[in-house]
């Protein structure tokens, strides 16, 4: 099962991509995690991906292409995988399907979480991230059992650096340019799938499965 999910920037993709992942055992590959990781260890594509991340644009699809369609060629997703913010452009979209297609194959769900930019903005105000291993919660919808502490690790949950309300802003905009029009990609192609992100932890996991079956 190949499944892409789509969605504005704190939509629940990540959220509900770990719940996909628990339930039909194949990796979810977040490009947004895989950045972080190299800023984390001071990488050249780290340093090259900060400073677009930070000011809330795109980092330059030349960056993310090749850097997935390696990681599709790994043994752990043989049986599928779930992409979390790849693709994120048209360019990255037909790049994806031409890499599929030589291979033979083609995903199967492009699933998307749908959330007004209001709410959206409501939400981000209160994710939090754990330092140390990435888990996320959130001050209100997820709570960690003691606030400001990660129930996983023990680590520190802070706002991620992208989170400040000037850059979910320019977040979403840059969503709405360069990402939404997949939505019409994926539609044509028969495979788009819509769920509404305001249904709650719960709620989504349910449209999700009814979806996936
Ligand atoms: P990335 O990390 O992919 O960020 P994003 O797409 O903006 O998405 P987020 O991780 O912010 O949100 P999410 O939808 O996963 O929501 P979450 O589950 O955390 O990318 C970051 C940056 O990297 C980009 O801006 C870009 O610069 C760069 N980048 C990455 N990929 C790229 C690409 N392909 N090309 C170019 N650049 C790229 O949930 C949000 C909050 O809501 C959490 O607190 C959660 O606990 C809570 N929550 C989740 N679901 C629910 C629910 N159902 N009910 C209530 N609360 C919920």
């Amino acid at each position: 099962m190949k499944i892409i999910m789509l969605g504005a920037p704190g939509a629940g993709k990540g959220t509900h991509a770990k719940g996909i992942v628990e339930k039909y055992q194949i990796p979810v590959i977040s490009t947004g995690d895989i950045f972080r990781q190299n800023i984390k260890d001071g990488t050249e594509l780290g340093k090259k991906a900060k400073s677009y991340m930070d000011a809330g644009d795109l980092v330059p699809d030349e960056l993310v292409c090749d850097l997935v369609v390696d990681r599709l060629q790994k043994d752990d997703c043989k049986n599928g995988y779930i992409l979390d913010g790849f693709p994120r452009t048209i360019p990255q979209a037909e790049a994806l399907t031409e890499a599929l297609k030589k291979q033979g194959t083609a995903i199967d769900y492009a699933l998307e979480i749908f959330m007004t930019d209001e709410d959206i903005i409501e939400r981000m105000a209160g994710r939090r991230v754990c330092a140390k291993c990435g888990a996320t919660f959130h001050t209100e919808n997820i709570p960690p059992k003691v606030e400001g502490v990660c129930d996983n690790c023990g680590g520190t949950l802070e706002l991620r650096d992208d989170d400040k309300p000037e850059t979910v802003k320019k977040r979403l905009d840059v969503y709405h340019e360069q990402t939404a029009p997949l939505i019409e990609y994926y539609k044509k192609q028969g495979i788009h799938y819509e769920v509404d992100g305001t249904l709650g932890v719960e709620g989504v996991a349910k449209a999700v499965s009814k979806i996936l079956g």
